[in-house]
């Protein structure tokens, strides 16, 4: 495919042309050459409040009217003040400063950096390793790909340049030999280490692994006998997708450190946030700045729409609308049999299937547009992550293509 537009994880020699979306409405995309799809996937799992919210529009718009766009260097507006106080809030307690990016992948280096500082700030400048969990997924810019699994995951050709330790994860391993493997990783190495940082009970990039919240509250109580700092990276699975606002909150975790993003403006616009206690954060005083500020960090659109993004999912009901979703997988993905399958497994709005061979699911994809559903199997699995407004008879379709598929 020879074009202008280079796209993400594609071979242009070999692609089949990206399709084209007209307009999107709820939970369907609208193509250029008529089909109609409904979204199972929300847009790598954002849109939440499904396409073309007359709300979320409404906001933006408004917002534009005023100010599309300001530095936060010396400048500030109420946007971003009243986000940070609203994460500040829904948050885990203890997450007390926010630091605005633009995308996950930023927010995750922004965490590191904070961590590495802390240490510093702490006189402890020789904590400055990390370590993470195999299997994991962080983002695409260096650090972020330098703490994700660096022998399987999709960015093993850097993995000369990282050096984090990569630990087992509990989704593939016995739960209490990787609590036992991160205790005795910490009691060699915890003075040289300055975070763990984890996807809290789904990994989603790197084969969306569920694990237990037992995993989550063990290791940070580990994290806190040897003063290593926890980073929840919950992009994928803030706002609800794991079934509670926040993953952590299943463990009644309050990390040192969280990332969200994605979700964060209901997949309206990049936007992203990293949060840290009070303690990371005066630790700051008196000591040499962060030294970090993307130029649209806190952008007021952004700030505006992720404001009634997060009165929506609270007005809305949504837990309930997830809790709903969770049924409806379990059931329809529960009763999938076939040889080819592995595994099936359900959090919150995540369905996930995971077949033995990733032939498998040469050519669902196709089958699927064809059934009339966007999905976008990878490696051995294929999984919905849907918007929460997604109708009953929408996720039908959906768990009918992959009944179909797999029969
Ligand atoms: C857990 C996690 N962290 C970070 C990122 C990177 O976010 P972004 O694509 O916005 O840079 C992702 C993206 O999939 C993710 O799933």
């Amino acid at each position: 495919m020879k074009t202008a537009l280079w796209y993400p994880y594609t071979d242009m020699a070999t692609a089949p042309p990206a399709l084209k979306v007209a307009y999107a409405r709820g939970c369907k995309l609208y193509l250029e050459n008529g089909s109609v799809l409904i979204d199972a996937i929300s847009s790598w799992w954002c849109v939440i409040h499904g396409y073309n919210h007359p709300e979320l529009n409404r906001a933006l718009y408004a917002q534009s009217e005023k100010v599309s766009h300001l530095m936060l260097g010396g400048l500030t507006h109420q946007p971003a003040e009243d986000l940070a106080s609203r994460l500040v809030a829904i948050t885990p307690e203890g997450l007390n400063h926010v630091f605005f990016s633009d995308s996950g992948s930023v927010a995750v280096e922004v965490a590191l950096k904070i961590a590495l500082q802390y240490w510093r700030n702490c006189g402890k400048p020789q904590k400055k390793q990390f370590i993470s969990l195999k299997r994991a997924y962080h983002g695409d810019t260096f650090g972020a790909m330098s703490v994700s699994d660096s022998e399987e995951g999709m960015h093993h050709l850097y993995s000369p340049f990282f050096n984090a330790y990569s630990i087992h994860n509990p989704a593939q391993n016995n739960l209490q030999e990787s609590l036992n493997q991160l205790e005795t990783c910490l009691d060699s190495n915890g003075h040289s280490i300055a975070a763990l940082i984890l996807e809290p009970l789904l990994q989603a990039a790197g084969g969306l692994n569920i694990y237990s919240e037992h995993y989550l509250s063990e290791a940070q109580k580990i994290c806190q006998k040897y003063n290593v700092l926890l980073i929840a990276d919950e992009v994928a699975t803030g706002f609800g997708r794991t079934g509670a606002l926040f993953a952590c909150n299943h463990a009644g975790v309050s990390p040192d450190i969280l990332i969200v993003g994605k979700a964060l403006t209901g997949g309206y616009l990049g936007l992203a946030a990293t949060l840290t206690t009070s303690d990371i954060f005066e630790s700051f005083y008196g000591n040499p700045p962060l030294m970090h500020g993307p130029t649209f960090m806190g952008n007021p659109l952004a700030c505006s729409v992720a404001l009634k993004s997060i009165q929506l999912f609270e007005e809305g009901d949504y837990l309930n609308k997830i809790a709903a979703i969770e049924n409806q997988l379990k059931v329809g993905l529960g009763t999938l049999y076939s040889e080819k399958i592995k595994e099936t497994r359900v959090l919150g709005a995540t369905g996930v299937i995971e077949v033995k061979d990733a032939s498998a699911l040469i050519g669902l994809q196709d089958f699927a547009i064809e059934k009339g559903v966007w999905l976008r199997p990878f490696n051995q699995v294929v999984y919905t992550m849907p918007a929460y407004t997604i109708k009953e008879e929408e996720l039908h379709i959906i768990i009918e293509t992959f009944s179909q598929w797999f029969s």
